[in-house]
């Protein structure tokens, strides 16, 4: 897929100010840092298009963005940054919760997961809540430059047996990117045509 145009939308702090259904949204989602706004700047070849931070926690909004006049890219709050409130922690959970059951044009949602570290328990569990709830979703091993294939490798099998033996859920289909090599860039723009 050819992008030939990526605009910004609207921020919405909550449900009722999120734009009307419209087109298929892809949503990214994952924990704080993964590289959410960095995989959506790789993706749509704009490099301001979402703001990217050294400091976790930047995006607090659902941003949006529509994307060849025919899709939309959701960037989500990432979940599970301890550096803010519970009562701040539990507002973002209730907004990410709340917008995954109810948004009836997602299409998709995008669990970004760091390929650096061996599972984290944040990660299955809201990966076995999305499979729980019957969300469509895959999986994408973020910041996969910063090792060896064989190590990313590795931590993806690690995810799969957690998730199989603890959490009874099936693997998903699984990325690997990049967003400092465009690794993955392809296989995830044909896979988001292949669904549009
Ligand atoms: P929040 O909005 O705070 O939840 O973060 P985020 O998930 O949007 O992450 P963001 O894209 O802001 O990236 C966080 C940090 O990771 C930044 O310092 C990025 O430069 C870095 N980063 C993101 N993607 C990659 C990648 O593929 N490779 C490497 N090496 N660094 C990356
Ligand atoms: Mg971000």
């Amino acid at each position: 897929m050819r992008i030939r145009s990526a605009d910004f939308d609207t921020s919405a702090t909550d449900i009722s100010t999120c734009p009307p259904p419209g087109l298929p949204e892809f949503t990214f989602i994952g924990r704080s840092n993964v590289g959410k706004s960095s995989l959506l700047n790789l993706l749509t070849g704009r490099k301001g298009l979402a703001k990217v931070s050294a400091r976790p926690g930047h995006t607090q909004l659902i941003n949006f963005f529509t994307i060849n006049e025919q899709w939309r890219l959701v960037d989500l709050p990432g979940y599970g940054y301890a550096r803010v409130s519970k009562a701040a922690q539990e507002k973002f959970a209730d907004l990410i919760t709340g917008f995954l059951l109810k948004r009836t044009v997602l299409t998709r949602v995008f669990v970004l997961i760091d390929s650096r570290h061996e599972p984290h328990r944040i990660d299955l569990e809201f990966v076995s809540w999305l499979a729980g709830c019957g969300v469509p979703y895959v999986l994408v091993f973020t910041k996969v430059d910063k090792l060896k294939p064989n190590a990313v490798t590795k931590n993806i099998g690690l995810f799969a047996a957690a998730l199989k033996d603890d959490w009874n859920t099936d693997m998903p289909e699984v990325f690997r990117c990049s967003s400092e090599t465009g690794a993955g860039r392809a296989e995830l723009l044909a896979f988001i045509g292949s669904q549009i």
